[in-house]
């Protein structure tokens, strides 16, 4: 006879592969021609005896494999061994730590900093600890799991504004007496951008703090990432996962938040430190990426390259204009087939289903990197339009012409 708890995954799994919506592992390898072979330059990796093109990582400056940082890890592991050994305020912070969030205020603005070993446990950290049940919180309708986590957590009340927009946050800080509001910079599902400048002036008018989390905007998008960060926001997370390659994330604003966090932050207490060799490794991204403009301009222009052909082949996009670049199917199981359409081309892009994003909304999320060369992001393209018709998802012609019609 099956145990409760054996029943209750059977019939959980059962139903979310009936909806389309199992998720499961891939194991990939690494493309060993890729060095080899310089004309072939884009990421690459091999599943199941096959190379794709990777068009779904967030590795947006493709600084993952950067010879300079492998050197930088190696160093790192090589000075301080490979582990931290121990958390935080045990002996798990070390001089390699305090670089980085040196490095991290400078080039933000913000007073101090705190490390952790993902953006998740920062965002979850940084809400369970900030808010309790006497604050009333404000966010985007699209902000990221973990903050929906942590603020749960917290028992804070959360009150959500519709998707960027200035209105509905405004009608909300006018009604409520609200601690912060919360947004991204770069919307990791829709890769649109908030109007950080306009937000942060509605914070200040309602005495309200601005919490920016900058998973996908650090070290890529220009306007407030700078040393003025910190005059219009209070709070940002930035991630090292993301354009920086690496691991790891931090929390930066005033010095009495950080204090704050440390006598009483959880995931920080008591956690294994991020490594010294991977804050090492951290530090030295965030400098190559100041010191190598030319990637963000090649990012930009592979973007640019992508959506002028979509527009182009008539693939319906959704108008963002970062690296992340998302195409409503609509329905998960086409979706699904869409995404193992283009992987029969060698093309892997992300099929991205509820509950990641609204229900109707299932997506593909393709993302754009520096290092992605010019012929597979071509590919790509044709190869999306031709497996679009195929499947019967409407192209932009069609769907005008549909809309036309109601
Ligand atoms: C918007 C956003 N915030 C936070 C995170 C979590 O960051 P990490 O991958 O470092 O845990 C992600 C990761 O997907 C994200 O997209």
């Amino acid at each position: 006879m099956s145990s409760l708890l054996e029943t209750k995954i059977a019939a959980r799994q059962h139903a979310l592969r009936e909806q389309g919506l199992l998720r499961q592992r891939k194991v990939l390898s690494v493309d060993h021609t890729l060095n080899t072979n310089a004309s072939t330059s884009s990421p690459r990796f091999v599943f199941e005896g096959r190379a794709y093109v990777n068009f779904s990582s967030n590795d947006y400056l493709g600084l993952s494999r950067a010879p300079e940082l492998v050197e930088a890890l190696h160093l790192g592991a090589q000075t301080y061994g490979v582990g931290s050994g121990a958390s935080p305020l045990v002996t798990g912070y070390s001089d390699a730590h305090l670089a980085l969030e040196r490095e991290l205020c400078a080039l933000t603005g913000h007073e101090a900093a705190l490390l952790f070993c993902s953006g998740f446990s920062a965002n979850t950290a940084l809400m369970k600890t900030l808010f309790d049940q006497h604050d009333i919180v404000v966010a985007d309708k699209l902000v990221h799991a973990s903050i929906i986590d942590g603020l749960q957590d917290s028992g804070a009340q959360l009150k959500r504004f519709l998707h960027n927009s200035l209105e509905s946050a405004e009608r909300l800080l006018a009604r409520h007496q609200t601690s912060a509001l919360i947004t991204e910079s770069v919307f990791s599902m829709d890769g649109d951008c908030a109007p950080i400048a306009e937000l942060s002036a509605l914070c200040r008018q309602h005495n309200a703090w601005l919490i920016v989390d900058d998973a996908h905007g650090f070290a890529v998008l220009d306007g407030y990432n700078n040393a003025d960060a910190a005059k219009l926001i209070d709070v940002q997370v930035v991630t090292f996962g993301k354009a920086l390659g690496c691991q790891g994330a931090s929390v930066l604003g005033s010095q009495a938040l950080i204090d704050f966090l440390v006598s009483n932050a959880r995931e920080y207490i008591y956690s294994t430190a991020l490594s010294p060799a991977n804050a090492a490794l951290a530090l030295a991204a965030t400098q190559y990426s100041t010191a190598h403009p030319e990637l963000q301009q090649k990012l930009l222009e592979n973007i640019a390259l992508f959506k002028r052909l979509c527009r182009e082949a008539n693939v319906p996009l959704l108008g963002s204009d970062t690296a992340i670049q998302p195409l409503i199917i609509g329905d998960a199981r086409q979706t699904l087939q869409v995404a193992e359409e283009l992987r029969a081309a060698g093309i892997w892009v992300g099929a991205i289903r509820p509950p990641t994003v609204p229900v109707g909304s299932a997506r593909l999320r393709i993302t754009l990197t520096a290092a992605h060369a010019a012929e597979d992001i071509a590919a790509c393209v044709a190869q999306l339009a031709q497996v679009l018709s195929r499947v019967g998802v409407p192209l932009v012609t069609e769907r005008q012409a549909a809309d036309d019609h109601r």
